[in-house]
């Protein structure tokens, strides 16, 4: 794309502003990173404040009818700001995500004044798109898959800027396992996974950069299957990257734990003591009619697995309520799973029906209201236990990445191992700068809401 000026800057002095809202899951905080890296490439500065934007764009997930939602509300406020703003004809408002894909440009229809819809495997044309736009007016929407190897993610410019302690690293786009409630598979498209070696380069490069700790990042992570490795032997060649204190994945599915997976928690030094293990039921009726192809038992199995790898380790979840067909006493397994999985955190969300997936199809017995209830009660049984597991850490001393300055003056701030945030104080002078990075032993003292406390020791 060197052959034009990709952000239309010509005779421009000062650089193009780009600001991007982003709302829904932990792939799309990723992916609003790759954007912003692309888009600075092409001479545009990132800024906070839609008024000073050149260029607004609105980056929604789809998987929750509440992100699609907020997206749209967002449209509106954007639109209407336009209209106010000195620079009314030149603002442009983009759509990108999930939601670009789903709706296409049907956009241009329920958000008029959006400009630009582009898809989630298009966002390397979006400097481009943006100059055309500029030259002619004329909306476009580009949607659709690429259909061979994921290679647009080596981007890490932006990530020598922000110099963060840790970073997420896709290795695969898309997602084949059609559950049936999900959008994933029609949004995200087919299974695709990048070869190893070019994530092996990618965490090399942002080690050399300070990074310490990395996410694995897909939609079925623990699927991943390339000719040059599998997952198991992917985690091994990124472990052995010199440098690298720390390794996670998210989000993995059931019923790829492998023996194999589960046993390398106790192997695999950089292996986080944590994980994040989407279970959505209790019931093995309601699981089954999700598509989720694993029972309850099964899933236990791979906890009691997990437990006999590394006995503390930190195991969160996704949990859906009030899915079509979920019965009280449908409900009420999940409840008692729960209990029985001790989960130290979960995402719970109220079943909402997205487009074109199975489950739309089904008729919606439970009533809005007690699908709330239901969601109130599993919010309450899990603040339970997340207080419960931060009191099991009081006393304990935890291996703390330091990330930054902490709650309260003095303090410094950090992850444990098993994902806890800890905020500590600590005696000597070093300067933060000398700090970020560094793991430092740290005694809990007290469990707070949401962090844990300590002193270094
Ligand atoms: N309704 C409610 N929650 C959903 N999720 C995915 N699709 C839906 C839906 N239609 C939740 C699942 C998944 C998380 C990313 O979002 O719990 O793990
Ligand atoms: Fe959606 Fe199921 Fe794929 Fe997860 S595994 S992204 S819930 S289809």
């Amino acid at each position: 794309m060197s052959h034009i000026d990709p952000g239309g800057q010509i005779g421009q002095k000062t650089p193009m502003k780009l600001y991007i809202k982003t709302f829904g899951c932990q792939m799309n905080v990723h992916d609003t990173d790759r954007i912003k890296e692309i888009m600075g490439k092409a001479g545009y500065e990132s800024t906070d404040d839609p008024s000073k934007a050149d260029v607004a764009l609105i980056n929604s997930c789809t998987v929750r009818e509440k992100a699609w939602h907020k997206a749209i509300s967002e449209a509106g406020r954007l639109r209407s700001r336009r209209r106010r703003a000195h620079n009314a004809n030149h603002a442009v408002i983009g759509v990108v995500g999930c939601v670009a894909q789903q709706e296409g440009d049907h956009i241009f229809e329920l958000l008029p004044g959006v400009d630009l819809v582009v898809a989630p495997d298009h966002y390397h044309l979006l400097p481009e798109l943006l100059f055309d736009l500029k030259k002619d007016g004329i909306p476009r929407a580009v949607i659709g898959f690429d259909k061979g190897e994921p290679e647009d993610f080596l981007n890490i410019q932006s990530i020598a800027e922000a110099n963060p302690v840790s970073a997420f690293v896709t290795i695969m786009k898309g997602c084949r396992e059609r559950c049936a409630y999900c959008i994933v598979p029609t949004v995200r498209g087919p299974e695709r996974f990048r070869p190893s070696s070019d994530i092996v380069r990618e965490v090399e490069m942002l080690v050399s950069k300070g990074v310490r700790e990395v996410t694995l990042l897909g939609q079925k992570v623990n699927a991943y299957n390339h000719a040059e490795a599998s997952f198991v032997e992917l985690i091994r060649r990124v472990d052995s990257i010199s440098g690298l204190e720390r390794l996670r994945f998210t989000s993995p599915h059931p019923r790829h734990m492998t023996a194999e997976l589960t046993e390398s928690y106790g192997l695999i030094d950089t292996l986080c003591e944590s994980i994040h293990l989407p279970l959505q039921a209790g019931s093995d009726l309601t699981l089954k009619r999700m598509g989720r192809r694993y029972t309850a038992a099964e899933y236990l199995d791979v906890v009691r697995r997990l437990r006999a790898a590394v006995s503390d380790i930190a195991i969160s979840t996704d949990l859906i309520v009030g899915y079509p067909g979920e019965t009280e006493e449908d409900f009420e397994q999940t409840l008692r799973m729960i209990d029985e999985v001790q989960f130290c955190g979960a995402f719970s969300f109220k079943y909402s029906p997205r487009p074109g997936t199975r489950a739309a199809a089904v008729d919606d017995d439970v009533t809005p209201q007690e699908k709330a209830s239901r969601l109130a009660r599993v919010h309450k049984k899990i603040e339970m236990l997340e207080r419960g597991f931060r009191k099991t850490q009081v006393g304990k001393v935890l291996q703390v990445l330091v990330e930054g300055e902490g709650r309260m003056p003095g303090q410094l701030s950090g992850r444990a191992r098993n994902g806890q945030i800890v905020n500590f104080t600590m005696t000597g002078e070093l300067p933060l700068r000398e700090k970020r990075g560094c793991l430092m032993d740290v005694e809990i003292t007290r469990a707070n809401p949401h962090s844990l406390e300590g002193r270094a020791q």
